[in-house]
């Protein structure tokens, strides 16, 4: 089953497409590389629809808050977890990481729902140091059963993931259960899982841009204040954003998406490097930045918790739609 590899070069597309597989969220020097128009075809294939529960499982150590940066990404996704419209310090609230997922039931009215599922910590690095893409799926098996779920795998900094920042920052693909008799709705006997590295200290720069000056390209003025103080993390919901649009809208390689589809563009990989209005080769875009603390944000969960999350393909409009129009 292929996995949806978004490279970060368009002359790697080719190798890293070897493998089978997801769709990764790739290094953001991609998005550096001025793109044609995005249209995502529909190959009709399964996609991920009704309710379902996102477990994480916490390779390496990670602090209680860094989890619940993650954790209230999640929550946020769903409507009732969602901050309100009202509150906001300065003057109107931006949107909700809700209206951001919304958009997913544009490409299918019962698009999944996401909700947060159960975390298994595993800090004495069960499988060593070093992971390749069969230890990732092995890992994300332990989240089991499977039905109605995503397996999400989140690696700590000093993990060496096989391909983590050469050409990408995380993975998704799926995986057979591990008894035909489990495979729920999913894809006939596969679960969807998806694995994102912490990217603060192998590689900042490509990963968890805009919040770390980029290795190499356009560079902007200074690198943006991350909503949650903490680049890696923030980085990684970057990430996990993608990953997590892609999962459902591609989970088994038959769904949205344009290019190869053994290295395919999907609902947010597509639009990648694009975070707000007026956004090109380098620059996020507009955004809006908290007065107190300079932190740069886009959309409002739980608890009033703020994200900077990436465009999103409208399939109503045919643009990469960002949370702030
Ligand atoms: C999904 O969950 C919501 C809220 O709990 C519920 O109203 C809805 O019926 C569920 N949908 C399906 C398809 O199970």
């Amino acid at each position: 089953m292929p996995h949806s590899l978004v490279p970060f070069l368009l002359l790697l597309a080719a190798a890293a497409a070897a493998a089978t597989g997801a769709g990764a969220a790739t290094p953001r020097q991609l998005f550096l590389v001025s793109q044609p128009p995005v249209t995502l075809t529909n190959h009709h294939g399964q996609l991920l629809t009704g309710n379902y529960s996102v477990n994480l499982l916490w390779y390496g150590r990670f602090t209680p808050a860094q989890r619940a940066v993650v954790a209230d990404f999640i929550l946020s996704l769903s409507p009732s977890g969602s901050g309100t419209a009202s509150g906001s310090a300065s003057g109107s609230a931006a949107p909700s990481v809700a209206a951001w997922w919304a958009t997913t039931a544009r490409y299918h009215p019962g698009a999944a729902r996401l909700s947060l599922g159960r975390q298994v910590l595993d800090t004495s690095l069960s499988l060593g140091r070093r992971l390749s893409e069969s230890s990732l799926a092995s890992l994300a098996s332990r989240l089991g059963p499977h039905r109605s779920t995503v397996a999400v795998v989140v690696t700590a900094p000093d993990v060496l993931v096989d391909g983590f920042c050469l050409s990408r920052c995380g993975l998704h693909a799926s995986a057979s259960t591990p008894s035909p008799a489990s495979s729920g709705h999913g894809g006939r006997g596969r679960f969807a899982y998806a694995w994102v590295g912490n990217p603060a200290e192998q590689c900042p720069g490509e990963c968890a841009w805009p919040f770390h000056q980029p290795p190499y390209g356009p560079q902007q003025p200074a690198p943006l204040v991350s909503p949650n103080a903490d680049v890696g993390m923030d980085g990684a919901v970057i990430t996990l954003a993608t990953l997590l649009a892609g999962a459902v809208t591609n989970p088994y390689g038959g769904g949205f998406f344009q290019g190869p589809a053994e290295a395919p563009l999907e609902a947010v990989s597509a639009c990648a490097g694009v975070f707000g209005a007026g956004a090109y080769p380098g620059y996020p875009g507009q955004m809006r930045v908290d007065a107190a603390t300079g932190a740069s944000y886009n959309a409002v969960g739980v608890a009033g918790r703020r994200f900077l999350l990436p465009a999103m393909w409208d399939p109503a409009t045919a643009q990469c739609s960002t949370p702030l129009v």
